[in-house]
């Protein structure tokens, strides 16, 4: 059975529309609302029976509304014997991914089940915070995380020699992220040792491994939240005299991160639309070709 509908939800950032207008299939909106009492109402506006169905979500803002939709989507695609898979552009909760400190729900595990309790039939995200967690909680439901370092690859091998560049991994968490993109680009990485106050969720960096980092410093980090791990690691860079750009998949820039990475020194900032509100200053590279291409290998197209 092959992909005959793309429902997009409220937070799509417009990708299942031009997905659905690349591949010549039915585009669904939905209708919803919010009842007076704050609680959410979703109707989707055609009737699937018995089809194959991608639900393109993204997931901020506003995190929990979101959620909500998502889960009232697939309790009726599901009871309408549909086989659905999800496509979440920005995963939410994901960073509570362990128990922190004793009493703490791990907020994904969490999340996670609620879909897979709804009926998912796969689940895709692109960039998640950590996707062997998300494979934990979804235990036999096909996932699998798309990981786009070959789009921000090609942009930044049109402006730099590859020798020029060195990626920087802002923490551990992050490696597999760098290695990817140092992969795609042809040149080294390094990682930051990072260490967040359990407590305050103030963060600490050792800068050492910067020592050996070449003329352009690519930072390359899943999230941009607040910008405080991204700024410290900027203003060393800028004290030694290394250009600083940055790559983020989901470039959230809550308040005023961004005027924050620029007085750290960072000179770009490079992103993906994950989430449907884009900033000006931000250089958004296309991911609808990509996913394409990722979903027809991964067998969600066909
Ligand atoms: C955390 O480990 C994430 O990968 C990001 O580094 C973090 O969420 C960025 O947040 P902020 O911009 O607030 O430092």
């Amino acid at each position: 059975m092959c992909l005959v509908r793309i429902v997009g939800l409220p937070g799509d950032p417009g990708i299942g529309a031009r997905l659905a207008k690349y591949l010549g299939i039915e585009h669904i909106s939905v209708f919803s609302k919010k009842f007076p009492d704050g609680e959410i109402y979703l109707r989707i506006l055609e009737e699937i029976e018995n089809e194959n169905v991608l639900v393109v979500q993204s997931m901020y803002p506003v995190q929990g509304d979101r959620l909500v939709e998502l889960l009232l989507a697939l309790e009726v695609l599901n009871r309408y014997r549909n086989k659905v898979s999800v496509l979440i552009t920005y995963l939410a909760y994901a960073r509570q991914d362990r128990e922190f400190l004793k009493g703490e729900p791990i907020s994904l595990f969490s999340i996670i089940r609620a879909m897979k309790a709804q009926g998912l039939n796969s689940l895709i995200t692109i960039d998640a915070h950590n996707p062997l967690a998300v494979k934990e909680a979804i235990g036999s439901t096909r996932y699998f995380n798309l990981l786009p370092g070959e789009i921000f690859a090609e942009v930044l091998l049109g402006k730099y020699k590859a020798t020029e560049l060195t990626v920087v991994a802002p923490d551990q968490g992050a490696t597999e992220r760098a290695t990817l993109l140092a992969s795609k680009l042809g040149c080294g990485y390094v990682v930051v040792k990072k260490v967040r106050d359990k407590v305050t969720g103030q963060v600490s960096h050792t800068f050492d491994s910067l020592d050996t980092v070449s003329d352009v410093a690519v930072i390359v980090d899943d999230i941009i939240s607040t910008g405080g791990t991204i700024a410290g690691i900027a203003s060393y860079l800028r004290n030694r005299g290394t250009k600083t750009v940055v790559v983020a998949s989901h470039a959230l820039l809550v308040g005023d991160a961004y005027e924050r990475l620029i007085k750290a020194g960072v000179e770009e900032i490079y992103s993906i639309p994950t989430i449907p509100h884009t900033f000006s200053s931000v250089v958004y590279v296309d991911v609808v070709p990509f996913l394409i291409r990722k979903l027809g290998e991964e067998g969600i197209l066909t």
